[in-house]
Formats: C-alpha cells, structure tokens, sequence
C-alpha cells in the first residue's frame, strides 16, 4: 500500500464547503488587501499565544525578515541561528546585509544547544534566533537567560510550531517576535504563501505594520523603507476555517506519534523523537526518526511507494551560498550528523491505522535488514 508523506485532499474533503464560502464572501467584499479576515485572523492567532498583536504577512520568511528588520539588524552586525533549519532562518540574516553565525545543536531535540549561544555572541551581535524545530520548543528559559544577560532580542522561528507549548507557554510568545509560517504543510496551512508574527509589545507591532506596508507611516508618507508583505484577505479567510481544528489536528499528529513511538521502541539502529520535560506540548510537525542505516531504509521506502522527506540534508555551515563565511566541513557535528541520519514520515492527522501500520512494518523490516 503506498502512504504519501502528506495528503491535503484529506482534509479539504470536509473543509471544502466552507473553505469556498469563505473565499466567496471575500470576493463579494473586494477587500482583498488586509480586509476584515486578515485583522480577524491576526487577532485570534495573537490570542492563542497569549500575547497582544498579531501581524500577517506574506510568508513565514517574510516573518522573520520583517522581525529582524524591526530588531534593527542591519549590514555588518550578527544573528545567531542555530546550524541546523530550513534555509529562511539563515537566509533573512544575509539579506539583511547581516552575518548569520551558525550554532551547533542539541544531538537529541536537533534545536539550538543552549550551551553554545554564549560563546558565539561577539559585539557585533544583534539578535538570537532560535527554531522550534518539528514542533517542539528549544530550551527557551535557557536562551531567554543569556539573552537577558546580553541585553539581546529574541526572534523564535516558530513557523514550525504552532500552539506548542514550552512549559505551558506558547511558542511564540517567549521572546520578543514569535513568527509563525501557514505553508501548506504545515499544522496551520494556507492555500498558498501566508505568515504571521506575533509580539507583545505595542512598539514592535506598530513599526511591523509600517514594515509591511512599505515603512509607511501616513498616506504616502514613508517613515523608513519597508517591503510589500500583506498577507491576502484570502488566505486569512481559509486560515479562519482552519484554525478552529488546530489542537484537534495537533492531538491527532500526538497520537500518531505515540504510536510510532512504541512500535520503534525496539527496532535497532531507530532512534525516535526525544520530548523534553519542558515540553507541554508538541505539535509533531514532522515526525522525525533518525538511523545511521537511513540511506538504505529511504531507498527500501521510495521502492514501497512510503512517503518520507530529510529535513535537512545540508547544515547550514556546508551550504555553498555559505562558503564565503570560512566554516570548515563538519566544523558543527552534530548538525552535520543529523544531516546525515534524519528522515521524516507521515504523520498528518488523518493518516489512517492500516497506513500506519503499513510504515511501522516497512521502516522496521528495513531497519532489520
Ligand atoms: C523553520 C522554518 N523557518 C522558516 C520557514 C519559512 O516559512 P515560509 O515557507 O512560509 O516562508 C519555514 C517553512 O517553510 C520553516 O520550516
């Protein structure tokens, strides 16, 4: 039986209904740049982490840039990030003119190593940008510390992780901008590009809604020099829909979790997913196992149509757009071992117990094998 890795159709089969109403009522309003939805949407994601302001945007990369912007990062200075991510987390920093500064990780949560932000912060340092990586919050108390100790901004890539809890506080809300990504695939996903950054503070949120909308302060008057980043009334009309099943849909991804959990529990050269204590809850945004065997067990599962991804192949240390920054090759292990042993399954709330099981058998037969 093939299982794909994600399978949206699932979802828009009960959704569907009311996905084009809602599209509809925004055709029949025309306000299709930051109408009613977007303000609605920005609201009730603000809500959900506990803090006062929501700011939607074009994408979750655009969060994150438009967060560092506001930090004030600027050419010459420095983010740290840890080595190991999506490309955005590093990319925004250069494109600011900044320098990322790659940080190892920890070898069980694959999240930024706490131990190793101090010695890496330099005069040059402007922010920390830790990710919630799969779903699972890095160990903020301990980042928030040091960045307190350095009087530094904290930016959480949280767009993996959407209403997961760190010690029963939401992601998102534990530095000073929390952006969250709706890539299609992720918890939360739009039907397109869409992101969102939430802040607690009345400053921040004002000079973000400058931000995306050109730096403009009054009409046609522009305060500083900004980006066109306007999440569509659209996708915040479909995101409305959604959001309502989000904690259904993440308990789900949980259970599915478990299950995986158990069945792996004895299968040699299988590590799964380590929960932290601090963790209250994980959103399993990918369910990520990892396996010194994992190029054989990948090869066995693209023969038995099972779907997986690495997330990632490449740290970001060994990325050629990168070469200029002098890191040597494996100079971070531990990110450069993940790269290595990583891979990620099904886990999508409606994946059904015959395709599980059918993953559980095949990855377990490979692993044996
Ligand atoms: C950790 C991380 N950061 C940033 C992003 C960027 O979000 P987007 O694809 O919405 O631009 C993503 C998602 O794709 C991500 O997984």
């Amino acid at each position: 039986m093939a299982v794909p890795l994600i399978d949206f159709g699932r979802q828009h089969d009960y959704l569907r209904r009311d996905m084009e109403k809602a599209i509809s009522l925004v055709i029949e309003h025309g306000r299709f740049i930051l109408g009613p939805e977007v303000k609605r949407l920005e609201q009730e994601i603000a809500a959900l982490c506990g803090v006062k302001h929501g700011v939607a945007v074009a994408s979750g990369t655009d969060a994150l840039l438009l967060a560092l912007d506001a930090c004030g990062v600027r050419g010459g200075d420095e983010v740290i990030v840890p080595d190991f991510s999506f490309f955005s987390t590093a990319g925004v920093v250069s494109r600011l003119g900044a320098t990322p500064v790659f940080v190892d990780i920890e070898p069980d949560t694959y999240n930024i190593d706490p131990d190793l932000i101090e010695k890496a912060i330099t005069d040059r340092t402007k922010a920390i940008m830790p990710v919630h990586l799969f779903g699972q919050c890095a160990d903020m108390d301990r980042i928030m510390a040091i960045a307190q100790k350095h009087n530094l901004p904290v930016v959480e890539d949280a767009a993996q992780a959407i209403g997961a809890e760190y010690n029963g506080r939401a992601a998102g809300s534990m530095g000073d901008y929390g952006c969250f990504s709706f890539y299609p695939t992720k918890n939360l996903g739009a039907a397109g590009d869409a992101g969102i950054i939430v802040t607690d503070k009345d400053e921040n949120a004002e000079r973000l809604r400058m931000l995306r909308v050109h730096g403009q302060s009054g009409k046609y008057e522009h305060s500083m020099i900004g980006y066109n980043s306007r999440l569509d009334t659209m996708q915040a009309a479909l995101l409305l829909i959604k959001l309502p099943h989000l904690r259904t849909w993440s308990e789900q991804r949980i259970e599915h979790a478990a299950r995986y959990d158990e069945a792996f529990a004895d299968v040699p050269s299988i590590v799964t997913p380590v929960v932290k204590d601090y963790t209250t809850f994980h959103i399993y945004n990918q369910y990520t196992l990892a396996s010194p065997k994992r190029d054989a067990i990948l090869a066995g599962l693209q023969e038995a149509e099972i779907g997986y991804c690495v997330y990632y192949p490449i740290p970001f240390h060994k990325q050629p757009c990168f070469a200029s920054l002098g890191y040597k090759p494996n100079q971070l292990p531990v990110a450069a071992r993940a790269a290595e042993e990583v891979f990620s399954i099904a886990v999508y709330p409606e994946l059904t117990d015959e395709e599980q099981q059918e993953v559980i058998e095949t990855i377990s037969r490979l692993a044996r094998g």
